[in-house]
């Protein structure tokens, strides 16, 4: 066959493959069979000598793998959070997939970066964040809570005459870390790896809904990185960001918000208010693999001193077009070499529009009430109050809870985690799915309330 016509059948097998796959997760079991699982073995073999065909590649890829998958993007999966992919994220990461751009430099990849320019402004627009912000486009938010964070460690050690950049911290003034005591673990990492320790932080006293309670917040005294929440992943509340800013700021303290999913709500008419006073903090991280759905990976940090990322982030080299007039992609991100994650934002955001956004916000926080009233007119108890798209649902002692959540992951019919919050075990339920229908929350619920009735 001729280069372009094998080219043109490989891929075209490639996409038939995917939209096939993709036209079976509403219908097929939301975890994969055992059966599946061990045959997933099959990959694991010795790096053979000799090649294979490529059409046989794809097909042992898609034979053996497509059914050890989790229907992860699929209507009825409600485990960690997890986004699904709007169809128009999967075609644009397909195409810029095919362009296979590095997305470091501006002038090697115009498109791309001019697509994420645009993509950056609108979100700095939904989100109602200081438009002169700067953001970066990373694998999630580990990595944007890591981003924004080395932007915070640059600003405060500047404040005090120390340049982290070219010092390092050995010999450095202390900084104090102040994180809620619900802080999400990625924070703890980040500091950890940015040299402020994992264990030297002060955590902030937390309220029955792991939000920072404000009246025990700690005092400030000398250089500080406070790190606080949007969107808990246990119960989806928020901490009083605008009230810690009126504190912190004033006292020169580097306020940060770690969205990972609740940032999305300032998108809503109805839930923004949970983001009220959010624009005066330093830096913010969110995903958009999680509730803007599209393809892993996706996070953004933003970040209001420009500056102070640019000086933690950028690099030169004589080899490297790093002097431009336009905004250079790895200018703020701690990667040179990338992948184009901006344009599957643009192409959602472009998409949906922002009423498009707000629709799929309120639909999901629409979903995770629809779950908790039907468990609580079941008699079983709600953990939190479900003010976003999270549900805690208990249905008695640990144990019990655990047998139901195992055979509720094991029917298949949906798939929910488990959690512990506040000392009970708990069944933790995650709406962030673009396709969930009200038709699959019963569906979830009928399953779930039958194994609850039959496990007694
Ligand atoms: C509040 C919060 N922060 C950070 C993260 C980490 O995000 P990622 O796994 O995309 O790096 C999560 C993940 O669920 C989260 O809920």
């Amino acid at each position: 066959m001729p280069e372009n016509s094998k080219l043109r059948s490989l891929l075209t097998d490639a996409a038939e493959r995917g939209v096939r796959y993709r036209e079976s997760v509403a219908d097929r079991h939301v975890a994969p069979s055992a059966e599946a699982v061990t045959d997933a073995r099959k990959f694991v073999e010795p790096m053979p000598a000799e090649g294979s065909d490529d059409k046989a590649v794809l097909s042992m890829l898609d034979e053996v793998g497509s059914p050890a998958t989790v229907m992860m993007t699929g209507p009825r999966y409600f485990g960690f959070v997890i986004g699904g992919s709007l169809p128009v994220t999967v075609a644009t990461n397909w195409l810029t997939t095919a362009w296979d751009q590095n997305v470091g430099m501006h002038e090697v990849t115009p498109a791309t970066s001019t697509l994420e320019r645009v993509a950056m402004d609108w979100m700095i627009d939904l989100f109602g964040l200081p438009t002169a912000c700067a953001a970066s486009f990373v694998t999630g938010a580990t990595v944007a809570n890591f981003t924004a964070l080395a932007a915070a460690r640059n600003r405060v050690y500047t404040n005090i005459g120390w340049d982290v950049e070219a010092n390092g911290l050995i010999g450095a003034p202390a900084v104090t870390v102040i994180v809620s005591a619900e802080t999400h673990p990625t924070v703890i990492k980040s500091l950890g790896l940015l040299g402020l320790g994992r264990n030297r932080v002060v955590r902030a006293a937390v309220d029955s809904q792991g939000r920072i309670d404000i009246k025990r917040f700690p005092d400030i005294d000398g250089p500080t990185i406070v790190c606080t929440q949007a969107g808990n992943l246990n119960t989806g509340a928020f901490d009083p960001v605008g009230e810690i800013c009126e504190i912190a700021k004033p006292a020169g303290a580097w306020v940060h918000v770690d969205g990972a999913f609740g940032l999305w709500a300032a998108a809503s008419k109805d839930r923004e208010h949970l983001c009220s006073g959010f624009a005066a903090a330093d830096s913010w991280a969110t995903d958009a693999h999680k509730w803007l759905n599209v393809p892993y990976d996706s996070g953004i940090a933003f970040v209001r001193d420009t500056a102070a990322l640019k000086s933690a982030m950028s690099i030169t080299a004589d080899y490297l077009m790093t002097e431009t007039e336009f905004r250079n992609p790895s200018d703020f991100t701690p990667e040179l070499s990338r992948r184009a994650r901006g344009v599957d934002v643009w192409a959602a955001l472009k998409s949906l529009g922002r009423d498009g956004v707000a629709e799929m916000i309120d639909r999901c926080c629409s979903h995770a009430r629809r779950f908790a009233g039907a468990f609580r007119e079941a008699g079983f108890e709600v953990l939190n109050d479900v003010v976003l798209n999270q549900v805690l649902v208990s249905f008695g002692d640990d144990i019990r809870n655990r047998e139901i959540i195992d055979e509720i992951q094991e029917e298949g019919t949906c798939w929910c985690g488990v959690t512990v919050w506040q000392g009970k075990t708990a069944m933790r339920i995650s709406v962030c799915n673009w396709s969930t229908t009200e038709k699959d929350v019963d569906l979830s619920l009928q399953a779930m309330l039958e194994i609850a009735s039959r496990i007694s």
